[in-house]
């Protein structure tokens, strides 16, 4: 980088002669700042992640406050309000009653489940917003995990595997735009690749969670679904905090096996990975935002610790700086109504 000539500081603040590079120049007005300003955040990079239940009502959250548990018509009523702020896509998640979760997770592709159920009002309802499908067995399975356990505690990959290729297909039938395996497994998305293609779903993505950490901070989203595991953790299939060349491994895995869309979970802790594949792949990148950072923002907010709007604008800013394509935010609407204003 060019440096400005060294000069001596002048003493005072006073008309000077000097040479002296003056970054500030391009920050002394608003009009000017805008023209320089590397990074916007638009309503049109978020994806709303969105709670569902079989419940005829909508319901609070305890362990994620502003979030709700939406009834079927209550989330196209929601996906409509964020459709007109101009957020395109939404990503959905059930709370699976406990008398259908079981060891194979057979509920996880059942046609007439509850995801099919949402995919197809909202499909029917608000046709221009693309729906994601979370593609994992958590919250079907009774032990509360990713993947079928057996009976000495391992979380079994290739059986798996076949359980979340009927999962995909059950949700592509259904009419997702995007399937978003979450669960880790090798071979995963290769595989739910081929099954879709076999079957004429090509034309379905799949935006594949290709760096995702064994983090604590989805404590509240497995609140919101109940959804923790049952015993032991998930270090055995989600990715060290520690690592980060391990991610690259992965992000090869999944460009080689046809993923459409790559992401790293979660981001504001992890802006180095998300830097680190937007230096590393042409694929688009998304980073998610998840349920902790999401808390950890609203706490100190609500306690009037930190300022709401511009904590968030700025926390999704950073993640888009980093080299985002697409922010999965549970502060989406939020964001897109200030957004709007600003613009407005
Ligand atoms: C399920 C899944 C999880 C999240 C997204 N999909 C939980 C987990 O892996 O334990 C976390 C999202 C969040 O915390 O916001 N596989």
């Amino acid at each position: 980088m060019k440096q400005g000539k060294k000069i001596k500081m002048p003493v005072k603040d006073t008309p000077s002669l000097d040479i002296c590079a003056r970054p500030r120049r391009n920050r002394k007005s608003r009009s000017i700042r805008n023209l320089v300003r590397e990074n916007w955040l638009l309503p049109e990079d978020l994806v709303y992640p969105l709670f569902i239940h079989v419940k005829d009502h909508d319901e609070e959250i305890e362990s994620m406050p502003g979030c709700r548990r939406w009834s079927v018509s209550g989330l196209v009523e929601e996906v409509r309000r964020a459709h007109v702020l101009g957020i395109g896509a939404v990503m959905i998640f059930p709370a699976v009653e406990d008398s259908l979760k079981s060891q194979f997770a057979e509920e996880s592709y059942n046609p007439r489940g509850l995801v099919p159920e949402a995919v197809d009002a909202l499909k029917e309802q608000v046709p221009e917003v693309s729906v994601i499908t979370d593609i994992a067995l958590d919250p079907y399975s009774s032990d509360g995990h990713d993947g079928v356990v057996s009976a000495s505690g391992e979380i079994l990959n290739d059986i798996t595997v076949e359980v979340l290729c009927k999962q995909a297909l059950c949700h592509a039938t259904a009419g997702a735009d995007i399937v978003a395996p979450s669960d880790m497994m090798d071979g995963r998305v290769g595989a739910i690749r081929e099954i879709l293609d076999e079957e004429g779903y090509t034309n379905v993505s799949i935006m594949s969670y290709t760096a995702k950490y064994a983090s604590s901070f989805y404590g509240p989203f497995r609140g919101a679904l109940d959804s923790a595991p049952r015993g032991g953790d998930k270090m055995t299939y989600q990715m060290d905090p520690a690592n980060s060349t391990e991610a690259l491994r992965e992000l090869i895995l999944d460009e080689e096996e046809g993923a459409d869309i790559v992401m790293v979970k979660p981001a504001g802790y992890y802006l180095d990975l998300v830097s680190l594949f937007r230096e590393n792949t042409d694929l688009p990148v998304a980073a998610y935002q998840v349920s902790g950072e999401y808390l950890m923002i609203k706490a100190a907010c609500e306690s009037g610790w930190l300022e709401e709007e511009k904590t968030v604008l700025e926390s999704l800013l950073s993640i888009k700086r980093a080299g985002a394509d697409i922010i999965i935010t549970y502060f989406a609407r939020k964001a897109a109504e200030i957004l709007n204003q600003i613009r407005g």
